[in-house]
């Protein structure tokens, strides 16, 4: 299937699930407030990959928490493809020194929108074609 749809609605804050999309995982978030604001916190120029890696925007979009998140009134929300950039391992979450993921093959940490923070990982985890289609379902691709 080119595309999935995902009800999301029984996800509390600070609980994720996992889904499979194109053969790949696909990490949905509710973040809490805290996330969100850890996120926001951080200065651009302290990322590695100062992209955003949203399919959903332009390109050269900038890794602002917001274009990280499903956008603006649903920044809650991270979608994204759930593969280190390193060399592919699943990273796990709710870990590592930035509280978002971390891959145990090398020791990638990313923050708690999903951008890499440290580690050999060269580039933010990507954020798949995705949209809210109603208040509780994500449509993936
Ligand atoms: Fe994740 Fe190497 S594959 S750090």
């Amino acid at each position: 299937l080119a595309s999935i749809e995902v009800d999301v609605g029984a996800l509390e804050p600070g609980q994720s699930l996992t889904v499979k999309w194109r053969g790949k995982p696909v990490f949905i978030r509710n973040r809490t407030d805290k996330e969100v604001a850890d996120a926001k916190a951080v200065d651009l120029s302290e990322l590695k990959d100062p992209l955003a890696r949203n399919a959903n925007i332009a390109a050269d979009a900038k890794a602002t928490d917001v274009d990280r998140s499903a956008g603006e009134g649903k920044e809650n929300w991270l979608v994204m493809i759930g593969v280190c950039t390193h060399l592919g391992c699943v990273p796990l979450g709710e870990s590592g020194e930035f509280g978002g993921w971390f891959c145990p093959c090398h020791g990638s940490s990313y923050d708690t929108a999903g951008r890499i923070r440290k580690g050999p990982a060269p580039e933010n985890m990507a954020i798949p074609i995705s949209s809210f289609i109603s208040d509780k379902v994500i449509r993936i691709g």
